[in-house]
């Protein structure tokens, strides 16, 4: 299945949700050639919302010609208009605009509707529009609408041709996925074969036909994309294999032990284990603004694995986690040769002169942890919640000395198994200790105490753009409180963030 991408907010959120009907569909820019289209012989095309009206001059459009391919396409809003406006249709500024929930009625046509098949008369959709469709595509019969909005979708079933003016993809549409999905298996006739099991077979043969017989590197991080790229290359080429895991001593208390036990263990991945805590704390010594901070394990995590490689000799890939999301963020479609460089720790060198292997690039993260599970990967690693790569170091305030960074994991440890026990460790976006450099006066048995605060932070967030505290239950913030208290000697005081993103960040530092 192909989404055109005509610029709406929804786009990825359309592809997202074929996908769910387990169908593999695949984001294109909307000026792909019918050319391109027949070799890529897709099951479908989808043609997304946008921005713009039909009539402003930059207005994006599609070649006229895909619509007499003979294949199946569905029209999404602004693409609903585009179809009604090359097919022979009218497109009109009617003065009446819908945004938000509004109400659809299926309307008795000729014949019956193939979209709305078995969905209610009535149902609420999501509208966000100001041009309507005024007259349907020659031959197309109108088959809902709602009371501003007369022709709200049309079909015209012998071409194989379909629009609706609403959002079938967003959850405020309750019906949307079904009338996907009636468009999927019923009009396209395409089987929901897209499973955890096929990507995990697709992508083993995939990398077997990349790397032949060579050797292949893989950084581990801990984190679950990481984890996932490295079984699947496992799966595939076996002891070709080496994964490299840098502990930077900047781990949450029994993390690295995790990671040797799962990989080196449980998997048998050939792994390097470097332990490094004194050569990171080493150029950490003195150091407390923040960026200098993020910088400096960024170049030593570098310097670390670049020695490691080269103790291994010749290695001619590199297995590399990046997703679909970041495929298309960086505009980037078949082969986008960037590597990662946001502020991840895991952002490698790009000296290196290696190949890379990346058989997460048309995942969205929801799949990367479904083939973790299919994988077999424990579930702690699956739903990691997000950890920065230079770690505790930016939850450390001020310098990061081994004492400060033992009172922080202990804390940490202590948040973390509270709030796993509570049942609320996957709905929140991040869980975390944070230790500042102040102290403040407590009172412990007959004595008074000078001692270190830590910060409890919990945030819900979608994509960590923006965030909300979190409002943990209080019976939950007294256990942690009276543990972490009770339990590290450094500590005599426990407070919460209750700030979202904006204004504050996350992180602290
Ligand atoms: P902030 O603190 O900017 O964080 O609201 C947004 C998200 O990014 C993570 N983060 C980092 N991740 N290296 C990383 O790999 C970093 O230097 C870094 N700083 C922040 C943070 O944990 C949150 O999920």
């Amino acid at each position: 299945m192909l989404v055109l991408d005509l610029g709406g907010q929804y786009s990825q959120l359309i592809a997202r949700r074929v996908r769910e009907a387990r169908v593999y569909s695949e984001l294109v820019p909307h000026t792909v050639t019918p050319e391109q289209v027949r070799a890529r012989n897709p099951h479908a095309l989808i043609l997304s919302g946008g921005p713009a009206s039909v009539y402003a001059e930059s207005a994006p459009r599609v070649d006229p010609r895909l619509f007499e391919l003979g294949i199946p396409t569905l029209g999404i809003c602004y693409g609903m208009q585009l179809m009604a406006l090359e097919l022979g249709g009218r497109v009109d500024r009617t003065g009446v605009s819908e945004f938000g929930k509004t109400d659809l009625q299926a309307r008795v046509a000729d014949s019956p509707s193939r979209l709305f098949d078995g969905l209610p008369a009535e149902q609420t959709v999501w509208m966000s529009h100001r041009d309507s469709v005024v007259a349907p595509p020659a031959g197309a019969q109108v088959v809902a609408g709602s009371s501003s909005t007369p022709i709200a979708a049309f079909e015209r079933a012998d071409a194989g041709l379909y629009g609706v003016q609403f959002h079938p993809e967003v959850r405020h549409t309750p019906h949307g996925q079904d009338l996907l999905k009636n468009f999927l298996y019923d009009v396209v006739g395409a089987p929901p074969a897209w499973t955890p099991a096929a990507v995990i077979e697709e992508q083993v043969e995939r990398i077997r036909a990349q790397v032949g017989r060579e050797r292949v590197l893989c950084a581990l991080s801990g984190g679950v994309d990481s984890a996932v790229a490295a079984l699947l290359v496992h799966k595939a080429v076996g002891d070709q294999l080496t994964g490299v895991y840098v502990d930077h001593g900047l781990l949450r208390k029994n993390e690295a032990e995790q990671v040797v036990e799962t990989f080196g263990g449980h998997f048998q991945v050939p792994l390097v284990h470097v332990d490094a805590e004194e050569r990171f704390l080493a150029r950490l010594g003195g150091v407390d603004d923040p960026e200098r901070k993020r910088k400096i394990v960024g170049e030593e995590f570098i310097r670390v694995f670049e020695e490691e490689a080269r103790k291994l000799g010749d290695v001619r890939f590199l297995v590399q986690g990046t997703l679909y999301s970041d495929v298309i963020e960086s505009g980037g479609t078949e082969n986008a040769e960037t590597i990662k460089s946001h502020h991840n720790v895991g952002g490698l060198p790009v000296d290196m002169r290696m190949e890379l292997v990346e058989p997460l690039r048309m995942l969205f993260k929801d799949e990367v942890r479904k083939v973790g599970e299919g994988l077999g990967l424990p579930e702690r690693m699956v739903w990691r919640q997000p950890f920065p790569g230079p770690g505790l170091a930016i939850r450390i305030i001020g310098e990061v000395t081994h004492e400060r960074l033992e009172t922080l994991r202990e804390a940490d440890a202590i948040l973390q198994d509270e709030v796993r026990r509570a049942g609320l460790y996957r709905s929140l976006w991040q869980s975390f200790c944070v230790l500042p450099a102040i102290r403040s006066v407590g009172v412990q048995g007959d004595g008074r105490t000078y001692g270190y605060p830590i910060v409890l932070r919990a945030v819900t967030s979608e994509d960590a753009m923006t965030a909300d505290w979190a409002r943990l239950p209080y019976d939950l913030i007294e256990s942690i409180s009276s543990r972490i208290v009770n339990e590290i000697p450094a500590v005599n005081r426990v407070v919460l963030d209750v700030t979202s993103k904006p204004p504050a960040t996350i992180e602290w530092e």
